[in-house]
């Protein structure tokens, strides 16, 4: 039996949330939405059981090996959420994480470890626009429920195995 490779499609259900819907994880700016109603404690967006977040302190925090960790533990689909271009708390944060998703979503798809750039998306909301928020995450849904289902095998060991004792 050979190995399975990447993009290789899991079994069924595998990659989807218990609600059916493929799974996605946010990293949000706790600026941003972040701080509102719209995301339980545990991380879940409210009503859309396959989106787990976590909060950062700026979007511009979010390292672009997180995406891809996150897809290696069997994320369909990645977002990060800033404050609005031009409104970052921070002041450049947004701007920031923006170049270097472009850049790091090109290598994966350079690579062939994604198959399509659209898994990753970017959202930048202020704190009053909780309907474009909700909005955008249904579009988002949409369009990564309607890719192949996809699989990215870690390339190494991400924590050292412990060494025996002699
Ligand atoms: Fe929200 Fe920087 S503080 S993106």
């Amino acid at each position: 039996m050979s190995a399975p490779t990447e993009n290789t499609a899991p079994p069924a259900a595998v990659n989807l949330a218990p609600n059916g819907k493929p799974k996605i994880i946010g990293f949000v700016c706790e600026w941003s939405l972040g701080r509102n109603d719209d995301i339980h404690e545990d991380g879940t967006v409210k009503g859309m059981d396959h989106i787990k977040t976590l909060k950062i302190p700026c979007s511009g925090f979010v390292k672009t090996e997180w995406v891809t960790v996150a897809f290696e533990n069997g994320a369909q689909g990645v977002f990060v959420l800033g404050c609005p271009l031009g409104d970052c708390h921070f002041n450049e944060g947004n701007f920031i994480i923006n170049e270097r998703l472009e850049q790091h979503v090109g290598r994966l798809t350079n690579r062939k470890i994604l198959d399509d750039k659209g898994r990753v998306a970017e959202l930048y909301l202020g704190a009053t626009e909780n309907g474009e928020f909700f909005g955008q995450l249904e579009d988002f849904t949409k369009y990564i429920a309607e890719l192949p289902p996809l699989v990215v095998q870690a390339k190494k060991p991400r924590v050292a195995p412990a060494k025996k004792e002699a």
